[in-house]
């Protein structure tokens, strides 16, 4: 494995998965990780990370000088590569020079990094602060940029290499390369973690966790992650996984029975699904505060799930899709970021129920979980959906939450639904659906005055759901919406189309 050391950087995600496009595993860990630990994982390379903090502060975040020794290759990026300057004696490490953007890389002595790069130069991104100015006798520069004089080094013997750019970034076209070298070409590794590999490694694992009696309790939401570690964790037990579906009455049109399909249909896992709509729907009565509303769904979710997990019985695992971007212990310098919004899952659960965790994803991004779910032989339908909250429709209905209003929001989001597949537009749109408004305005159909619903659409294109930007689609499309909202769901008579990006919007209304 590669170990990725975190100095904070807002790219360090991307640089573990340009990584793992070169097909090796790696791992991201805080900067400050004990040497035993690091020793003790047996890394083939170690990559220390961008990051926030200047040279220049007291207490700037630093490495034990062990990790330089721990044998194996190292490459610092950004302030990664002045962390490597200074354990090699660069006193007058850097000068404050603000680089920030495109630069032109000019490669001056071949390396093994800039194997099959044609150009001798080559665009590159940069996003520093501080560069280093005078580099010790210890290192040689390799390249240069206009701003950087050392944009990238190395030691005689090749085993200590920094870069000032982002390799790992979109704006780096040579960056792939550049790091695929740095862990096949330098570090060695064979570049063989490929998703049939993954599933083979990970059967053997859940295998050996379970035992070869032991029962795994798992509750699907209908979404990618766990129907993926679903699939895996079946076909490693069998029907020694039990699988529960909880219809809170506040899903899409037709989810439910997809998942009766999907599961117990094609993929021969059977399901027991919980109608527990009634309970949903009498405990949100009169809720208008969306934190409110999330907390009534987690809880009853909790409860609903338990009971039936008392039914079933004998289950000592709890299986779950949790991803990597879940699990990274994240190097944070202000502090964890505030809470926006409460997300809905199990938490708690495995505690309560004695239960022990079984999450075979928790290594992978999630365009992996899906490369992962298609090896599984899971189709489009179920590795490419788009995300959906766990609160469900209930945090799309802005107001109070009754039977009524969940049906009226049902019909109008299938008509999104209908007409985004129907114009193709499925792959380029993280998300479309539709929300229900607490007003009512005034109309006209027929002769008639009207005074009713407001339907607003959300459609946004976004790479992970931190950020997004409101879909520009076709007013055409739009126009059909609107036509057949208004004419198939009763009880609206005008449609909005969101135009917010997030930030400052969120995607979800609630
Ligand atoms: P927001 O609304 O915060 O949503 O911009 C970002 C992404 O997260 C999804 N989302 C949730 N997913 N439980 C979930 O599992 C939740 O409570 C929840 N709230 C939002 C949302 O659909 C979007 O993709």
């Amino acid at each position: 494995m590669i170990l990725i050391l975190d100095f904070g950087s807002q790219y360090t995600q991307l640089i573990a998965r340009r990584v793992r496009e070169a097909h090796v595993y790696c791992e991201i860990h805080p900067y400050n990780l004990a040497i035993e630990k690091i020793r003790a994982m047996h890394p083939r390379g170690i990559i220390l990370s961008g990051g926030p903090a200047s040279l220049y502060e007291a207490d700037a975040p630093d490495i034990a000088p062990e990790v330089l020794r721990v044998g194996c290759p190292v490459l610092g990026i950004c302030y990664g590569m002045y962390v490597i300057a200074q354990h090699l004696g660069a006193h007058s490490a850097g000068a404050r020079a603000r680089e920030y953007g495109a630069a032109t890389l000019v490669i001056d002595q071949p390396d093994v990094m800039f194997e099959g790069i044609a150009a001798r130069e080559q665009p590159v991104w940069m996003s520093h602060g501080d560069r280093v100015e005078a580099i010790p006798p210890a290192l040689e520069a390799i390249a240069h940029s206009a701003n950087s004089p050392y944009a990238a080094v190395r030691t005689r013997d090749g085993l200590l290499r920094g870069i000032q750019f982002h390799p790992e970034v979109a704006h780096t076209p040579c960056g792939v390369q550049v790091l695929g070298n740095f862990v096949l070409k330098v570090c060695g590794e064979k570049g063989d973690w490929t998703p049939a590999a993954f599933v083979e490694t990970k059967l053997a694992e859940i295998r050996g966790r379970v035992g070869g009696d032991g029962r795994v309790l798992m509750g699907l939401s209908g979404g990618v992650d766990s129907s993926v570690a679903a699939a895996l964790i079946h076909r490693a037990i069998g029907d020694r996984l039990k699988c529960v579906f909880v219809d809170t009455g506040l899903l899409r049109a037709g989810e439910r029975e997809r998942m009766e399909t999907v599961f117990a249909g094609r993929l021969g896992i059977a399901l027991s699904v919980v109608d527990a709509s009634d309970l949903f729907l009498a405990r949100l009565a009169e809720v208008l505060d969306p934190e409110q509303k999330r907390r009534i769904i987690g809880h009853t979710f909790i409860e609903v799930f338990e009971k039936e997990a008392q039914a079933i019985g004998g289950a000592k695992f709890l299986g779950q899709g949790t991803l990597y971007p879940d699990v990274i212990e994240s190097v944070s310098f202000k502090g964890p970021s505030a809470v926006i919004k409460s997300h809905h899952n199990v938490g708690g659960l495995p505690e309560r129920m004695r239960l022990e965790l079984v999450e075979p994803l928790r290594e992978l991004f999630k365009d992996e979980a899906r490369a992962v779910g298609r090896e599984l032989g899971l189709g489009a339908d179920v590795v490419d959906r788009e995300p959906f909250p766990g609160p469900g429709l209930a945090v799309r209905i802005v107001g109070e939450v009754t039977h009524d209003r969940v049906e009226l929001l049902r019909r109008a989001d299938l008509i999104v639904m209908e007409e985004i597949a129907a114009a193709g537009l499925g792959a380029r749109l993280w998300q479309a659906f539709a929300v229900l408004l607490p007003l009512k305005t005034v109309g006209v159909m027929g002769d008639g005055r009207t005074y009713e619903s407001v339907i607003a659409i959300r459609a946004v294109e976004s790479s992970d759901g931190m950020t997004a930007d409101w879909a520009r689609i076709d007013p055409a499309l739009l126009a059909r919406l609107s036509s057949r909202i208004t004419n198939e769901a009763r009880g609206v008579n005008r449609v909005v189309y969101d135009i917010t990006s997030k930030p400052p919007a969120t995607i979800e209304w609630e």
